[in-house]
């Protein structure tokens, strides 16, 4: 571990190499996240996409050193702003949580207590890591209120989470995270549980906050359409692995890994008429334990070639390196 923090400005925001998790169960060792690496700028918004089980919370979880045991976290660096966070003691890494990095989860319902009122749920961590005295942060926590959108903020203060529709109790989550100013937020299916005018209005308020406020945003969503409403880069998962990355834009216009295109297909957008038939990728996500040799991907892939039977592909790069990334031997040869 290191101390020394790189203050260049060309330092991304957050950079994860070579992040892999793993879990010893009686059939061996299980690689639930392999090899991921990613960067979130400044003021952008990063989305990593996949379905169900691909390991998009775990990753979000070993950033932020909450791997459940017996979870084994390895990775070359996992840096914010120039600040290496591998091997970082818990008391550390309790400090960059909730002030550096602020986290959104799915359920606002879970992750409020029930029985204090939401006022004064959002004025603790200012209490416990800003020390401002609780008069203070009760003010501060009407501010947080006022900018994500909550009316009659001082009154609503006042309420127990129950008494809060699920998009107000979603914004309460989000003054939460907020609250001391993070240079990270880190939002795990935010809008999930929400009807969608009202995911659209989340959605909308956490880029305005990113960029307003220069914060990078780590969205984590199985939803396409939510990716193309939010994202600046877009990281696919798939097994574990993170088989595509590139600007959001291209990701759409133009996708490259056999797995991202069959995403595309599958999934509703806004530019698919009613009328048009979704088509599902055949076939279903192998289990950690039980991935294929070569390519995790080859026995759902239509492309598939006697080299993705043995050799799991390397990340090729595409466009001088710069913009895109795909783990596809496809995109190599
Ligand atoms: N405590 C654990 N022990 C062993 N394996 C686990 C544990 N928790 C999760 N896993 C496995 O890790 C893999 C990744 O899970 P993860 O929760 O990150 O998926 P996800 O992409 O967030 O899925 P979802 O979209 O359903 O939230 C899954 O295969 C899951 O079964
Ligand atoms: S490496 Fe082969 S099996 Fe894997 S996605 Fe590419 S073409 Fe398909
Ligand atoms: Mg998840």
């Amino acid at each position: 571990m290191s101390d020394a923090v790189d203050t260049s400005p060309t330092v991304p925001l957050l950079r994860v190499d070579n992040l892999s998790v793993c879990f010893e169960t009686e059939k061996g060792s299980v690689d639930v996240v392999r090899s991921v690496s990613f960067q979130v700028e400044k003021g952008q918004t990063f989305c990593l996409v996949g379905e169900s089980g691909c390991g998009k919370s775990m990753t979000s979880f070993a950033l932020l050193g909450l791997v459940p045991e017996p979870g084994k976290v390895k990775a070359d660096s996992i840096s914010l702003d120039g600040r290496e966070l591998t091997g970082l003691s818990e008391a550390a890494m309790n400090t960059v949580r909730g002030r550096q990095i602020g986290m959104i989860f799915q359920e606002p319902m879970t992750a409020l207590n029930p029985v204090i009122r939401v006022g004064d749920q959002v004025a603790e961590p200012l209490i416990q890591h800003l020390h401002l005295s609780r008069r203070d942060a009760l003010k501060k926590a009407e501010k947080l209120f006022a900018m994500v959108g909550i009316p009659a903020p001082e009154r609503r203060l006042r309420d127990f989470p129950h008494q809060m529709s699920g998009g107000m109790r979603q914004r309460v989550m989000i003054a939460m995270a907020l609250s001391c100013r993070p240079r990270l937020l880190l939002a795990d299916e935010p809008t999930t549980a929400l009807d969608v005018t009202i995911q659209g209005q989340i959605l909308a308020l956490l880029r305005e906050l990113s960029f307003s406020q220069g914060m990078g945003l780590l969205l984590i969503t199985h939803d396409l359409g939510v990716v193309a409403e939010t994202a600046d880069k877009v990281g696919v998962m798939y097994a574990g692995s993170i088989v595509e990355q590139a600007p959001v834009n291209a990701i759409f216009a133009n996708p490259l890994h056999p797995y991202t295109k069959g995403l595309m297909r599958s999934a509703p957008t806004p530019t698919l008429s009613p009328t048009q038939r979704l088509e599902a990728i055949p076939g279903t996500v192998p289990p950690p334990g039980a991935l294929p040799e070569g390519c995790p991907f080859r026995p759902r892939c239509n492309r598939a070639h006697d080299r993705c039977l043995t050799e799991p592909p390397l990340v090729h790069l595409e466009e001088n390196g710069l913009a895109r990334e795909v783990r596809c031997w496809l995109a190599a040869e």
